[in-house]
């Protein structure tokens, strides 16, 4: 459809805009937010979702923003259920996959209950910061595994695996801090200065002190600082240790979401991004912060297919050593099957967060392509 077959947005009820308000909190990897809505009529609207593989080195065939788009229909719905309404949500088959567009409607349900897990999509949040070493419950680490739909499992790493992770996380930092493909992608999705950000990660939330904070900020600025800073004055140090390693030791555990089935089809990552969601939320209603730690999962794919990510000679052994330890610390069958690892723990709600686009920025014209 051209330009000027397009129609100006109908007017938005007030349910399904309550709906979508709620729904936009949904995270996505850098705070992409990678979905518009056309809104067809009071019930009704396509999303159109996109992805950022062509610009980022951590967005892998795009199947991280599929787990976003996951993550959103998942919110989409349980936001539906306190308007005793039941989501239906078809994807298009015939739109590319970096283009994943979804049919969605509302459907009365007036026996339907609202769903426990709305209350928290607001307090969802990351939390990158030091957490409480405290070991979850019993009955906290059983709340977390009912949060998943069939299909997937938990793997928990604690205790002495708990240390393991914290020191992958440590290599792995070094990795992204050295890439250069990954500092295009920090250059972009930072925003400094800041204690919010609707369109970008904002730079106190990174979990870095002050002072590291500011530093990063002047050398990000400038491949060519980053790489000097790593050659003579162990650049990475700072920032890995306060980042990567420190937080990964303080929290509760780190664990791994396993599918039983490898996901393959664009359709397995947003069906994960869906459970993924459900696990985020329960930990929020638990009282948990949760902190995704994705890339480790992302290089080890690439890996694992044969792919090139960066055009720096060393990347590829750094990575191998990285993905090693995942393969000894989880068995291979359960790496290779995870489909989001992240950190979790007791602690206090991260005081800086990343914010989302307005709606009414969302919002595309009926008819759009
Ligand atoms: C698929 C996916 C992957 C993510 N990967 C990471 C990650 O590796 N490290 C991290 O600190 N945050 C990660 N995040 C968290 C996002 O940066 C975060 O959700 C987004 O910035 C919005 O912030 P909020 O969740 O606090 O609302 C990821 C989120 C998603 C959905």
């Amino acid at each position: 459809m051209n330009k000027m077959e397009q129609h100006p947005a109908p007017r938005l009820d007030a349910t399904l805009e309550q709906i979508l308000d709620l729904a936009r909190w949904a995270p996505s990897g850098d705070n992409t937010q990678p979905w518009r809505f056309e809104i067809l009529d009071e019930r009704r609207l396509v999303v159109h979702g996109h992805d950022t593989r062509d610009h980022c080195v951590y967005d892998l065939d795009g199947h991280p923003s599929q787990m976003s788009l996951g993550a959103l229909l998942e919110t989409m719905a349980i936001a539906a259920s306190t308007f005793a309404l039941d989501m239906r949500a078809m994807r298009h088959t015939d739109t590319p996959d970096t283009r994943p567009t979804f049919s969605v409607e509302f459907l009365p349900a007036p026996g339907l209950a609202p769903d426990p897990l709305a209350d928290a999509i607001l307090a969802r949040s990351v939390q990158r910061r030091a957490l409480s070493r405290r070991p979850l419950t019993a009955a906290e680490k059983s709340a977390l595994d009912l949060a998943l739909p069939p299909g997937y499992q938990v793997r928990w790493l604690e205790g002495g695996q708990r240390r393991a992770a914290a020191r992958l996380m440590f290599r792995n930092a070094r990795l992204r801090l050295t890439m250069p493909e990954a500092h295009r992608v920090h250059q972009a999705v930072i925003e400094w200065n800041a204690r919010y950000s609707e369109d970008r990660i904002p730079d106190q939330a990174l979990g870095a002190d002050p002072m590291t904070t500011r530093l990063m900020r002047w050398v990000l600025r400038d491949w060519r600082r980053v790489d000097f800073f790593n050659t003579w004055l162990a650049g990475t140090l700072a920032p890995s240790l306060q980042m990567d390693l420190i937080p990964g030791l303080a929290c509760a555990a780190h664990f791994l979401l396993v599918a039983d089935q490898p996901p393959q089809r664009l359709d397995d990552y947003v069906a994960a991004g869906r459970a993924m969601q459900r696990f985020w939320l329960t930990a929020t209603a638990l009282g948990l912060q949760l902190q995704p730690e994705m890339t480790p999962l992302i290089f080890a794919r690439y890996l694992r297919e044969g792919r090139v990510f960066s055009t720096t000679p060393g990347m590829r052994e750094q990575a191998l050593r990285v993905s090693r330890q995942g393969e000894a610390l989880a068995g291979r069958q359960d790496w290779q099957a995870a489909v989001f690892m992240g950190r979790i723990g007791a602690g206090r709600a991260a005081r800086s967060r990343s914010l989302r686009r307005p709606l009414r920025d969302l919002l595309l014209p009926s008819g759009s392509p």
